[in-house]
């Protein structure tokens, strides 16, 4: 019996955000160059995507490429991006037909004009699609992301586009990047790292946040729905008492 039977089907997380770590290790633990890894990293992509929309998760979001990725060896740089253009290129149409919508958050402008050309074209694509959002953070920083978003106030206040006089939480969180996507429920962390990466600081106020041992290229669907469950075992109370919620 599939471990996908002991997730509670109606507490299902909505939105699970993962920070995909360890390809590299795994590569390295192989006698294998790093770029190795990130190919194999990209078979767990496509497992957790089936598991995530098998399990009932609308959104999921992958931190596939962090502001502070640019500073790698310009190799590895340069052989993500290929990731990126020839993974999107073979594995688009399926998961079209799969009813999967694509976006992506970060500072996009940044990437080389061929990523961002095939992405634009694969969010057109499947921008009406009613399953699940697959969310990938690229050029991705939250401190970007949050400077971001004073910058672009700042320009609306000029404009007259808005008051100058106060800002709402909610107002605020429209000028980020994930303005169409709701806070991440639980983010997941693997290859044994305890820490955020400047990945949705913002965002991730409430998530319920699940890190494993496993590097991710080892990672798998059962693990996927594991980590399912364990949120599921948790009492979300939002600052308030046990008694309250
Ligand atoms: C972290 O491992 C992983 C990355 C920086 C890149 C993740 C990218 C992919 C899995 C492939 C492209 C993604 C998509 C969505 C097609 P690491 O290199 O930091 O590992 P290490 O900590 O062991 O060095």
């Amino acid at each position: 019996m599939s471990i996908i039977n002991n997730i509670e089907k109606d507490q299902v997380p909505k939105h699970v955000a993962i920070i995909m770590d360890g390809n590299g290790r795994w590569a390295k633990k192989l006698g294998n160059l790093r770029i190795f890894g990130h190919k194999s990293g990209v078979k767990t992509v496509k497992v957790v995507v089936e598991a995530a929309a098998q399990a009932g998760v609308k959104f999921l979001t992958l931190y596939a490429f962090s502001t502070e990725n640019w500073n790698r060896p310009k190799l590895e740089v340069e052989a993500l991006m290929q990731l990126l253009v020839s993974t999107i290129s073979s594995e688009i149409e399926k998961l079209h037909k799969q009813g999967v919508r694509l976006l992506t958050i970060g500072n996009i402008e940044s990437l080389p004009s061929k990523v961002q050309k095939k992405l634009n074209d694969a969010l057109k694509l499947t921008e009406n699609n009613k399953g699940l959002t697959l969310v990938l953070a690229l050029s991705y920083s939250s401190r970007w992301e949050i400077t971001n978003a004073a910058n672009k106030i700042i320009e609306d206040v000029k404009l007259g586009k808005i008051s100058d006089s106060n800002i709402t939480e909610d107002e605020f969180s429209k000028y980020l990047t994930t303005y169409n996507v709701p806070d991440p429920d639980l983010l997941i962390r693997t290859s044994g790292e305890y820490r955020i990466s400047n990945f949705l600081l913002w965002q991730i106020a409430y998530s319920e946040l699940y890190f494993t041992e496993k590097l991710w290229p080892e990672f798998t669907k059962d693990d996927f729905f594991n980590a399912i469950i364990n949120y599921q075992e948790r009492e979300r109370r939002y600052g308030k008492t046990s008694e309250q919620v």
